[in-house]
């Protein structure tokens, strides 16, 4: 066993985890953030989305040993009480989401991309962006619609601020 020492959604945690133990599982199972998905068992599906430092990365490709003193962010930490984040509003107000099973992923892919373009986006850089996450209820385009509104929403302050801010 090792121990692995993280700030998760902004707090400092440890736990205790075997050198086999994934990212995803570490999160779910040790320290119970069961908002982050496992959907598939080939890193295809994209419901595992974290970011690691900042970056989006399926947390099921990475061992819980290997994020060791890393700043993580799940789903659960990025709404600011009981303000939803406005990657979370856009998918609500625009219906991207059925089951929700994809969603969180979807939402950390999404925060992550409008960072990496500046809150400038057009449908097919989301859809292209989107390829490492896959919905298997929903035809993508609410989510696209999603995406689109969250980016025009978080070039308005103040809340680009948040984008810049993790
Ligand atoms: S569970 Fe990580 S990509 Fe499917
Ligand atoms: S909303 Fe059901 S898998 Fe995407």
């Amino acid at each position: 066993m090792t121990e692995i020492s993280l700030v998760v959604n902004g707090r400092a945690v440890k736990g205790q985890a075997e050198g086999r133990v994934l990212l995803v599982q570490f999160l779910r199972e040790t320290l119970g953030l069961t908002g982050t998905h496992v959907g598939c068992d080939t890193s295809q599906c994209g419901a595992c989305v974290v970011h690691v430092d900042g970056r989006a990365v399926k947390s099921c490709t990475m061992l819980a040993a290997q994020a060791d003193g890393s700043q993580i962010t799940t789903i659960e930490g990025i709404a600011r009480g009981q303000d939803l984040h406005p990657v979370q509003a856009a998918f609500r107000e625009h219906h991207g989401l059925q089951c929700g099973y994809c969603t969180p992923g979807m939402i950390m892919t999404a925060v992550d991309m409008i960072r990496r373009h500046d809150g400038v986006l057009d449908e097919k850089t989301v859809r292209d962006e989107l390829d490492g996450n896959i919905c298997r209820c929903t035809g993508y385009h609410n989510i696209v619609k999603a995406v689109l509104a969250a980016a025009e929403a978080m070039r308005v302050e103040p809340a680009s601020q948040r984008v810049a801010a993790e």
